[in-house]
């Protein structure tokens, strides 16, 4: 009780605090640059006639393994071929949930080879019941698991149709959105899941890539996603990958990453330079195998 000439005492709480992120082990696949070129254009990244470093490319590629290892994760190595030069991003050659396989169908026909090399190291590594797609499916450039939805992306490379596909081989519930910008022609370059252990996934995503139907449905979904900036956006920042807490992106997105500091996350700066040339970043050279 307050007597005459007291000061009031206010307890102040601050900000809310961020939740603690617990992360979880991953097991990825990846597959090294060794024959990384950018020697044809099938997105506006690409120039064939800039010059490239392969072995930048290679050097920048370990360094992402490396802190994957570091942060206690396995990290599978399939071999590269000769004569694809974007086969190191294998996350657009499967999509791995609960051990079931769904593997891919590029629609460029200069990737097109790429999906069987997949699907052999599948079948030789344990993984039975490959099913490989009837339509145009690029993988989870295209397929986000949230832990509890499949968000997939259309309208510049995989077909609407395989997102149905999706649903009926993996069994999970599948969510299409509408990619409405050539710069951010898969998913994985304008939708980040963060949280994927939750009963309430959280997801970083730039809703200016997404149809305006598409961002209503995000919004629903996600009322509590991190938005990004078209900074963000534009170093292919949303690229990035999580295990809970840490998260892996591109050393240009520090908007993003003081926006996850805020959230509790913990970002891990990557130099991707090299291979951005070809429109690809973290989560374009990792594919995760679930269960
Ligand atoms: N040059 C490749 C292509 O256009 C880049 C693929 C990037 N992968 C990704 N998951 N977004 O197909």
């Amino acid at each position: 009780i307050l007597g005459p000439g007291d000061e009031p005492f206010v307890l102040d709480l601050g900000a809310p605090a961020a939740p603690v992120r617990v992360p979880t082990t991953r097991r990825y696949l990846m597959c090294p640059p060794e024959h990384f070129t950018v020697e044809y254009a099938i997105n506006p990244w690409m120039d064939p006639t800039q010059p490239i470093s392969t072995e930048l490319a290679m050097a920048q590629w370990t360094a992402l393994k490396d802190a994957y290892e570091r942060l206690g994760h396995k990290v599978e190595v399939i071999e590269p071929q000769p004569g694809l030069p974007d086969m190191v991003f294998a996350a657009n050659s499967g999509t791995v949930i609960d051990g079931r396989v769904l593997g891919s169908r590029f629609r460029a026909e200069q990737r097109a080879a790429e999906a069987d090399h997949f699907r052999r190291w599948f079948q030789t590594n344990g993984y039975h019941g490959v099913v490989m797609p009837e339509r145009t499916n690029e993988a989870e450039g295209d397929f986000a698991w949230t832990g509890t939805l499949l968000l997939a992306g259309t309208g510049f490379r995989t077909d609407p149709a395989a997102h149905a596909e999706a649903q009926e081989v993996l069994g999970v519930p599948v969510v299409s959105l509408q990619l409405v910008d050539p710069r951010y022609y898969h998913l994985d370059v304008a939708l980040v899941v963060l949280d994927d252990q939750s009963p309430n996934p959280l997801v970083a995503y730039y809703p200016d890539a997404f149809s305006a139907g598409s961002q209503q449905v995000l919004r629903r979904l996600f009322p509590d996603a991190v938005i990004a900036t078209g900074t963000d956006a534009a170093c292919l920042g949303l690229n990035a990958v999580s295990d809970g807490r840490h998260v892996l992106l591109p050393v240009e997105a520090t908007d993003l990453a003081a926006q996850l500091t805020a959230r509790g996350f913990e970002p891990v700066f990557v130099d991707i330079s090299e291979l951005r040339k070809s429109g690809g970043g973290p989560k374009c050279c990792t594919m995760e195998l679930r269960g």
